[in-house]
């Protein structure tokens, strides 16, 4: 099939844009993605197709993929938005080819998918997870609280049995007991709660050293009390991203308290930020220890819900922090040599879009 006849009939939605960002060609299903006719289309700045809020930024890309232009997805894994002659938006994913020295000059393809569906099918999944995945965390809890309610249960029918006449004094210490018991039931059921609870994400500009600076400053003095060496290795010029701090902090906690627990004797544990720019740009955060590291057989299991080798573990942090950071269209690895220590690494995306 001629080219031509291909470019028309593809069911991809296919933009050809010269070297000042102007629309040149677009074929049928461009044209029902976006609600435009062709002729609409034709001379048009690309930002015709972008949303408001990201066309400064868009038209800076375009400037600079003409410096170094080759044929790559366009900020893969990144949140990328395509905007309809109606106004309305939808997320998109971009392929960009390069021609060059057309009789238009140089010009770039931009292969267009609509990717709503799969994002929609991605959350669904992962809500289907959080549900199987809280069944398995109320089977625990029950669990927990057994325990409380069976000293409760037999502490009460102790006093129940004693005669009338038992004064006070000998009560006491069954008194104490049920006490004791239901407020450790209380605390599990404090915890479960929230845990349970559906704080919706707070987004905002988030500057990563900031929150590693604080999250030092929370905790930092009862690491080091641990003989733990804290290093830092900060790229101060780190972009902002846009997250939830609080959330993203949580993370941050969790594996620094984690680092502490598996070095009772000391240690070192080393805080790392930096940029990545393999496939757009991401945001790289990582806590390494030199504690015992895990073993080749638990690295698959521990970020499960409950997973815990420890005596009065929860089994909650690792599995919390990966949904935090799967929230922000993230990513986090572990990686770990027994006796060399752990490392756990965050990627998360940089902006909208990418500069590379
Ligand atoms: N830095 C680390 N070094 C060694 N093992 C770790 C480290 N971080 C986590 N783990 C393992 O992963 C398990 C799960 O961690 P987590 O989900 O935070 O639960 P918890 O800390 O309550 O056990 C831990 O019990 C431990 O076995
Ligand atoms: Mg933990």
């Amino acid at each position: 099939m001629p080219y031509k006849e291909y470019f028309k009939a593809a069911t991809e939605a296919l933009i050809v844009v010269d070297r000042k960002g102007h629309i040149v060609e677009v074929n049928r299903a461009a044209e029902q993605l976006f609600g435009y006719l062709e002729r609409e289309f034709v001379g048009q700045p690309i930002e015709l197709l972008v949303p408001e809020q990201f066309r400064e930024f868009h038209s800076n890309h375009v400037e600079n993929y003409f410096v170094a232009p080759r044929t790559r997805a366009m900020g893969r894994g990144l949140n990328l938005a395509g905007r309809r002659k109606d106004g309305s938006e939808f997320p998109v994913e971009i392929s960009l080819t390069y021609a060059s020295g057309t009789q238009h000059g140089d010009l770039v393809v931009a292969a267009i998918i609509d990717i709503s569906q799969r994002l929609a099918l991605e959350q669904e999944m992962r809500r289907a997870e959080t549900l199987t995945s809280l069944g398995t965390l109320a089977a625990g809890i029950a669990h927990d609280l057994a325990n409380p309610l069976q000293v409760i249960r037999s502490r009460a029918e102790l006093l129940f049995e004693l005669p009338d006449e038992t004064p006070a004094t000998e009560m006491r210490e069954d008194h104490a007991s049920i006490r004791r018991q239901a407020e450790r039931a209380g605390t599990i059921i404090d915890e479960f709660l929230q845990l349970s609870r559906q704080r919706k994400m707070v987004l905002a500009p988030v500057d990563i050293n900031e929150l590693v600076d604080r999250a030092l400053l929370l905790i930092g003095d009862q690491i080091r009390k641990g003989r733990i060496n804290l290093e830092t290795r900060l790229d101060r010029t780190l972009p902002e991203i846009t997250g939830d701090a609080t959330a993203l902090e949580r993370v941050l906690i969790n594996l620094l308290v984690n680092a502490r627990d598996a070095m009772p004797q000391g240690g070192t544990v080393t805080v790392e930020s930096g940029l990545l720019t393999e496939q757009g740009q991401w945001l790289l955060l990582s806590v390494a220890d030199s504690g015992p590291g895990i073993p080749a057989e638990a690295l698959g299991k521990v970020f499960n819900l409950l997973y815990t080798t420890k005596a009065s573990g929860s089994g909650l942090g690792l599995w919390l922090s990966r949904r935090i950071i799967q929230e922000h269209s993230g990513k986090i690895e572990v990686e770990s040599e027994p006796g060399k220590g752990a490392t756990f690494r965050i990627r998360l995306p940089v902006a909208v879009g990418d500069t590379a």
